[in-house]
């Protein structure tokens, strides 16, 4: 079973399946694992917590099979209790939750982890860190919405910047080891100053799959994100030389 790297430091790049074309899953993903993406995000959203009905545990058994990426499937739903050991039976790697819905958030991940999986906290733009307070040492990732979840394609929310520079601050002075993830609106623009904040996990839905070629979006955000040279100003750069 694919795991995430436990490395903290590591920038990883998540495309976010919700802006793929569903009739063509199986070539989407190959294209963005091919071009070195490091986990899958899938939204499962219930049509309750969120304004939004997306796919279940069948598609993600569907795309267990079709990828070696780690799945990263993110529950936005009102119950997800009810449904972490078949998500987890169909290949979740990676289960985070909505602090804002779940009612014994410790027994929640440590369920998650029984199950084999690594558990995370999602919450959203409007959901204050405090609520993290004691649950922080019990959780592998947080996942920090940049969007009022729902849809994908929306407008990076700019407070959510500090806000993910105060939880670095609130993980480093724990000693704890707990990757921030960031989620929506996020593209070449913004992700290196996420990653300048704290965030190590980048989702990206439509500045992926939205692009005319998905293989060099994953591989432009990851240059964006990591403050490398982009291969584009190096080609310049070496006729120039030449
Ligand atoms: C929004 C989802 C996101 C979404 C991101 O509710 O949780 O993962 O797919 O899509 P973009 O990158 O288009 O904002
Ligand atoms: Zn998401």
């Amino acid at each position: 079973m694919p795991r995430a790297s436990n490395a903290m430091n590591a920038v990883k790049i998540a495309p976010s399946i919700l802006s793929a074309d569903f009739a063509r899953l199986g070539e989407e993903i190959q294209r963005v694992e091919e071009a070195g993406a490091d986990l899958l995000h899938v939204d499962v959203m219930d049509g309750h917590y969120v304004p939004n009905l997306t796919i279940g545990p069948p598609v993600v058994a569907a795309l267990r099979k079709a990828t070696r990426l780690p799945l990263d499937v993110h529950l936005m739903m009102t119950n997800p209790d009810a449904f972490l050991r078949d998500f987890r039976d169909a290949g979740a790697d990676l289960i985070s939750v909505h602090v804002e819905v779940v009612p014994h958030l410790h027994r929640t991940l440590e369920t998650i982890r029984a199950l084999g999986a690594q558990p995370g906290v999602a919450l959203n733009p409007g959901t204050s860190l405090t609520l993290l307070d004691e649950i922080l040492p019990f959780t592998d990732f947080v996942l920090v919405m940049t969007v009022n979840p729902g849809f994908g394609g929306q407008r990076f929310i700019e407070a959510c910047l500090p806000k993910v520079a105060r939880l670095q601050r609130m993980i480093a002075s724990r000693g704890l080891e707990v990757a921030i993830e960031t989620d929506g609106g996020i593209g070449e623009h913004n992700a290196r100053a996420l990653v300048e904040q704290g965030a190590r996990w980048i989702v990206a839905g439509s500045s992926i799959f939205g692009a005319p070629d998905s293989r060099l979006a994953v591989k432009r955000l990851r240059e964006a994100a990591t403050g490398a040279t982009p291969a584009a100003a190096r080609e310049v750069g070496e006729t120039v030389a030449r």
